[in-house]
């Protein structure tokens, strides 16, 4: 490491002489100069670590000094000298960002211990702004939400592997947060500072496959017309994401076995391996021991995969997660009116439906019916209504089985109303059609609707229907549905970019 360099600042030039021999017998850099100007035009240049300054100087005092090291480069640490050990103008420098105060001609071994502290300090300083540095990016980067045991354990096997180099493989359904948990194993890693690079291994077709992974060199087939490096030599240093590695076909499973056992790639084209630095990190949705079995996957890539298993449990799973996601997602989608308080947001009957419901997509289907309900809600607070219906249907059936197992009988009103909401479901809402399916009239079916509770009548009254505004509820959904569904496509373009041929 280099050595810390100092500088003296002092008018006496004896007294500059007498602290530079001493402190660099300490190994330290020492700089002198006799006036405060010298001093800020040598700090303008380079990197100064600590200043000593004398106090009273002509035309430049120490503490206009302080003040313009502090306005130069505010982490330079600045020790003041005085003559008398409690002057109050050096009391006013410690005020005013000075470290410390000396008094002149004290002990050897107390100037000694204040520079050594005085250093000590700042190299603290650094380190915690890098530490904070890092921090940020990793924050930046999006936080995985879960208190359910299932997803404890997958946090705590993240810090226990992050710091290897193992290869991991990620199994979970669609939307659990796979690429999230490959995203933090690399954040927590030592590989941090390089890249992470994804690829989407099923969403490439074969042909390609092999030139992004591995790359090729110039001329290796038509439209090769310069060398290309592929994922794997970008991911040097770094983590490579092989998503969907279920469905990389035969071939290409090969040429990965060959990558993870010798750590080294052929780019299409040349017989010259390349050594490549990186760890793996897989994923999956499909049951790959299955796919072993029915010969579709090669079983000696999937152990060498398989070192270190992680199973992402399905949202169902661990539904205790579902008020922690969704306050998650109000903050981030809401940032100005949230103020932390998850009922002022969403009804508590909306919560219920949200756990009562199956969540085939998992969290990424949470997240998007958050998102929705926050643009279309009406009210500050998300009700059931600005749910899709089939979670609305889900909770009334669930209060209807609840009454079941409590009182053990199902009214007649249970009944209808299920009936109502399911016909509502199939109608996308239209009211008009719901109440022709139902064979009763428009009016019916709004006092219904009232009585249930079940969908804010006066709101539909309020001109969202087709006959008398032109424009139903279910059209603003469905606008909002095909706006977030266009959004995730575009989203998962750009996850599978870098897809242009070289
Ligand atoms: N535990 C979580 N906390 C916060 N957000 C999450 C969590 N899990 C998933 N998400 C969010 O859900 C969405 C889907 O996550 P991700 O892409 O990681 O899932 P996946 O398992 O890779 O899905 P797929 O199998 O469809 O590729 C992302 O927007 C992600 O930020
Ligand atoms: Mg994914």
């Amino acid at each position: 490491m280099a050595e810390d360099k100092i500088l003296i600042v002092d008018d006496e030039e004896s007294m500059c002489q007498y602290l530079a021999i001493l402190l660099r017998k300490e190994g330290y850099e020492v700089l002198t100069v006799n006036c405060g100007v010298q001093a800020l035009k040598v700090i303008a240049k380079q990197k100064i670590d600590l200043v000593m300054t004398d106090i009273q100087m002509p035309k430049m005092d120490g503490i206009q000094l302080l003040k313009g090291i502090k306005a130069l480069d505010p982490s330079t640490t600045v020790i003041i000298m005085t003559a008398y050990a409690s002057e109050q103008s050096a009391i006013d420098a410690v005020n005013l960002g000075a470290f410390s105060y000396l008094q002149k001609h004290c002990k050897n071994d107390e100037i000694r211990m204040v520079v050594r502290n005085a250093l000590a300090l700042r190299q603290a300083r650094t380190e915690n702004t890098e530490l904070k540095k890092k921090l940020t990016r990793t924050t930046k980067s999006k936080k995985i939400i879960g208190q359910s045991p299932g997803m404890r354990s997958v946090f705590k096997m993240v810090e226990k592997i992050a710091s290897t180099s193992a290869t991991v493989l990620i199994k979970g359904e669609s939307g659990t947060g796979k690429e999230l948990i490959a995203q933090s194993i690399h954040q927590y890693s030592g590989r941090v500072d390089g890249p992470f690079v994804a690829i989407n291994c099923g969403a490439i077709p074969e042909t390609l496959l092999e030139s992004q992974l591995f790359g090729h060199v110039k001329g290796s087939f038509t439209g090769a017309d310069r060398d290309h490096d592929g994922f794997c030599r970008q991911a040097c240093g770094g983590t490579i994401f092989l998503d969907e590695i279920g469905e990389t076909p035969h071939a290409i499973q090969v040429k990965l076995l060959r990558m993870l056992q010798e750590r080294e790639i052929y780019p299409v084209g040349s017989s010259k391996p390349v050594k490549v630095d990186l760890r793996v990190v897989a994923a999956t949705n499909r049951d790959l021991e299955q796919e072993v079995a029915e010969g579709n996957f090669r079983i000696d890539l999937f152990y060498r995969l398989n070192v270190i298993p992680l199973n992402l449990p399905a949202l169902r799973a661990r539904i205790d997660d579902i008020p922690l996601l969704v306050d998650h997602f109000l903050r981030r989608l809401c940032p100005t009116e949230y103020q932390g308080n998850l009922s002022s947001m969403i009804s508590d009957a909306a919560l219920k439906a949200l756990h009562a419901y199956d969540w085939p997509g998992n969290v990424r289907e949470l997240e998007n019916i958050i998102e929705r309900a926050s643009i279309i809600r009406d009210a500050e607070v998300i009700t059931v209504n600005d749910l899709p219906l089939d979670l609305q249907v889900e909770s009334s059936s669930e209060q209807i089985a609840g009454q079941m197992s409590v009182g053990g009988h199902i009214t007649l009103d249970d009944l209808e109303k299920a009936h109502i909401l399911a016909v509502l479901e199939s109608t996308n809402g239209a009211r008009k059609q719901t109440s022709e399916i139902l064979g009763i009239n428009a009016s019916t079916l709004y006092r219904k609707l009232k009585k249930y509770g079940v969908q804010d009548p006066d709101e539909v009254q309020d001109g969202l229907d087709e006959d008398e505004e032109g424009v139903t509820k279910s059209d603003l959904l469905n606008a909002v549905d095909s706006a977030l569904r266009e959004a995730d496509v575009e989203a998962s373009k750009m996850e599978d970019e870098p897809l242009e041929v070289v």
